[in-house]
């Protein structure tokens, strides 16, 4: 196709954006196809939120547990998310997790053991067996290390430190390629695909504590709302329970799960081990119906064995954050972690040498020998890009989605360990949906270059202003707002006041005044993240606002019950294609997709 770009172009079959596990894994898909794609990264390779997810990936695979089956593991997800998952995605996940695993191992990951030489599977929150694939507590790291290698040895094009901006279309609206520009120079620069995969990560970084880096800004959501998907699920924010507190400078610093699966414990200031305070009413006001079903579920999650800090991640960050309330808090505004009192110190530097050293390092806390303290962190959303279970394709045409910018697969809570799985599971089907697109001669047929025109008017305007706002004073208001207003616990005058602020803070957006050059300025970037960050941020105020209920990643402190018509739908966000990110946000219900009868009877299994 001929494409007069004023700007660098390359051009693509498939062209993945976001080098995460899903984007890595994805490229691997089509590559093997035979197809030609491109894998564009703002950050630097080997650099992803992937890396985050530290203690394990979830896989049925009976290593530890030889009852472990996709069936049990389904029910798991299915009853985490509260049951606002995409049924198709949680038993395709389940059933395609543990091939996934093994093919890593067969492309090197080098995963613990069991004595007899299996892969070693460890506890964590809400999976009724020890169900994740691990290497100690740094598995995100091996799963990227080990895609990334295939990648690079399938001699695949990577475009890093290159920020896109906005996806382009053809005239018949098919997605047809992004405009982004050098973050080191800051030249612009065009690329054309015939479809095109966004597996971005996700949003944390409008809060003010999270365990998300500068690039979980939200992009892929945001360009895949503007170029006329839809966002589901939005209001779905998963705190992980455990980040550090102290000091400050690292507050929102993941502590792995794998803390509390290996044995470790939650204490309060008075010493007290709180976690069993809170289970059955959790459950009771949260999850159930009734109480009789709140015993049951009890029953089922811990099964006799399971320790109350391994109940789902919501459960556990809604209990600290009451304990802090009550003023049972740390000294820092958390609450203590205790492994020391309960595995020898070579115990732990075996199984969580990241954790004993990231301690060390940043808290001079030795972590064998005294309790950590911890608190609730902005990790992950539930919610993303409503997708098609079997080929992750949108509802635009030549866009697919993959990984944390796509929604339904964990519903209203995720399961810690399942966005690892969740990564390689989609990614892979998200190749293989984009390389039947294309064979399929079902590829974009033009540019449109009047949308990277506008693209790059709009990225540009901060330099040509007089005067106007510092973006790093807005990326701030926006985080505390975000905390304080759309946090673990919401009531309906906080969000409406969030909604209220962030029209205040978009006008301030158009108002950004960016000084010196194009090339590596960070100020330039911030103002080019601001309007994803605004846009999602829209959307989980928006969802937030509408469900009057609590579920999952979603507290209200004035609807404390799960309401069973909140059960059947998904708030589904849209806005005009084409017309600008200001534009006006449709939010909708979404009814759920209906679980077929031999699904259904598995969850009602064990109830
Ligand atoms: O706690 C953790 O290691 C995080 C895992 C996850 O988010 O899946």
């Amino acid at each position: 196709m001929e494409i007069n770009s004023p700007y660098e172009h390359h051009d693509y079959d498939v062209l993945v954006i976001g080098a995460g596990g899903a984007g890595l894994r994805a490229v691997i898909e089509a590559k093997q196809q035979g197809l030609k794609v491109g894998l564009i990264t703002k950050s630097l390779l080997g650099k992803a939120h992937t890396v985050m997810a530290e203690g394990g990936m979830a896989a049925a695979m009976g290593n530890v547990y030889p009852e472990d089956n996709w069936m049990v593991h389904f029910r798991d997800t299915m009853r985490g998310g509260k049951m606002l998952n995409n049924y198709r995605m949680a038993e395709l996940h389940a059933k395609e997790a543990p091939e996934r695993v093994m093919e890593l191992e067969q492309w090197g990951a080098l995963f613990d053991r069991t004595k007899d030489g299996k892969i070693l599977q460890r506890d964590f929150g809400g999976h009724r067996y020890a169900r994740l694939a691990h290497v100690g507590d740094r598995t995100g790291l091996e799963l990227i290390r080990t895609l990334q290698q295939k990648v690079v040895s399938m001699g695949t094009d990577v475009f890093m430190e290159c920020k896109v901006l906005r996806l382009v279309h053809d005239d018949s609206g098919k997605v047809a390629g992004c405009v982004a520009y050098w973050r080191a120079t800051g030249e612009f620069v065009t690329f054309s695909a015939k479809a095109v995969i966004l597996a971005t990560g996700g949003v944390g970084k409008s809060w003010k504590f999270t365990s998300n880096s500068w690039e979980g800004t939200g992009d892929g959501h945001a360009m895949a709302l503007w170029a006329g998907a839809e966002l589901i699920d939005m209001e779905c924010i998963q705190f992980h329970p455990t980040g550090m507190v102290w000091p400050l400078s690292v507050r929102g610093i993941l502590v792995t799960e794998g803390v509390r699966g290996d044995g470790g414990i939650l204490k309060n200031s008075d010493g007290e081990r709180f976690m069993f305070n809170y289970v059955a009413d959790m459950f009771r006001a949260e999850t159930a119906e009734s109480p009789e079903e709140a015993d049951r579920w009890y029953d089922d999650h811990t099964a006799g064995r399971r320790p109350p800090e391994l109940l789902p991640r919501d459960e556990v960050a809604r209990a600290i954050n009451s304990e802090v309330k009550a003023g049972r808090g740390s000294p820092h505004g958390g609450v203590f972690l205790d492994i020391a009192s309960r595995r020898t110190p070579e115990f732990i530097r075996r199984r969580l040498p990241s954790m004993y050293h990231q301690f060390m390092e940043l808290a001079g806390v030795d972590i064998t020998r005294e309790m950590m303290e911890i608190g609730p962190t902005c990790h992950y959303i539930m919610g993303g890009v409503k997708v098609d279970a079997e080929t992750a394709a949108t509802a635009v045409a030549g866009l697919f989605a993959a990984g944390e910018v796509a929604g339904g697969m964990h519903g209203a809570n995720r399961l810690g360990g399942n966005s690892l799985s969740d990564l390689i599971v989609f990614g892979r089907r998200a190749g293989m949906g984009a390389v039947e697109y294309v064979q399929g001669g079902q590829g974009a047929t033009g540019f449109n270059l009047e949308e990277v025109d506008a693209a790059v008017k709009e990225a540009l305007a901060p330099f040509e202003r007089e005067s106007g706002e510092n973006p790093y004073d807005i990326q701030r208001d926006l985080q505390e707002m975000m905390q304080a207003n759309v946090g673990i616990i919401r009531t309906a005058s906080e969000i409406d006041e969030a909604i209220e602020k962030l029209e205040e803070f978009t006008d301030r957006v158009k108002n950004i005044k960016v000084k010196g050059g194009r090339a590596y300025n960070p100020g330039w970037n911030l103002a080019t993240d601001l309007p994803s960050m605004l846009t999602v941020s829209k959307c989980t105020a928006r969802g937030a606002q509408q469900r009057k209920e609590s579920r999952g990643g979603h507290t209200r402190e004035d609807f404390p019950k799960a309401d069973p018509n909140f059960g059947k739908i998904n708030f589904a966000h849209s806005m005009p294609s084409g017309g600008g990110w200001t534009s006006e946000i449709k939010t909708l219900e979404s009814p759920l997709l209906e679980i077929p009868e031999e699904l259904n009877a598995l969850l009602e299994e064990g109830k």
